[in-house]
């Protein structure tokens, strides 16, 4: 039989010290000690927006970068609200090909999307031209919706308006059909101001 022999002295891993207490700026998050920090552990379907405003404004604080806060937003989205498959940004760009004007994919969380969106079409596009927020209950009888993610059922899309300019769209995907209610529309436009306010674009 062979021998239990004790693993060798380099296995051993010291200790790790961690901090007792580790205090969180950003409201509402639940901070553990080490180095992982959870933001509302378990996701709403009924979030407290006025709260979520408030951390999005503590998330951004020092930091005016576009690409950085996009990101952080994001994530910031993907994590407190349930039953998403995506959630992210599409910036305007100059159309490739001819005049006109598209939406280029920007920071998200989710699979992999479609990069290139051109204004006026599907749902990003649509809310492009007509500068306003597009709730849709059904992307199946949304007429040009595009498909990145088959799991997707629903989805709202909001613009990004800085002095009168369309400068991209925020979209979040749902696989639960008709999951946007009106709260959920004044709650996420609020949050985006609040990224606006705190971002720059140029
Ligand atoms: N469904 C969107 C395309 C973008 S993805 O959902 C990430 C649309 O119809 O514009």
């Amino acid at each position: 039989m062979p021998l239990a022999l004790p693993p060798p002295p380099n296995f051993i891993t010291p200790p790790v010290k961690r901090p007792t207490h580790h205090r969180c700026k950003i409201p509402g998050f639940h901070c553990t000690p080490g180095p992982a920090m959870h933001i509302n552990p378990e996701r709403s379907s009924r979030p407290d927006y006025a709260l979520l405003e408030r951390q999005v404004e503590s998330v951004l604080e020092g930091e005016r970068n576009l690409m950085t806060n996009a990101a952080q937003f994001s994530a910031l989205v993907y994590d407190t609200l349930a039953d998403l498959n995506w959630a992210g940004f599409y910036f305007t760009v100059p159309a490739r090909k001819g005049e006109g004007q598209d939406l280029l994919v920007g920071p998200f969380q989710g699979k992999p999307a479609c990069a290139r969106i051109p204004f006026g079409r599907g749902v990003c596009g649509t809310v492009a031209v007509e500068r306003k927020t597009i709730v849709v209950p059904d992307v199946h009888a949304f007429p040009g919706h595009i498909a990145c993610d088959s799991a997707s059922n629903s989805e709202i899309v909001l613009p990004l308006i800085k002095d009168g300019e369309v400068l991209g769209v925020f979209d979040i995907d749902s696989p639960v059909l008709d999951r946007f209610s009106e709260e959920d529309r004044e709650g996420l436009e609020r949050m985006l101001a609040a990224f606006m306010d705190g971002t720059d674009f140029s």
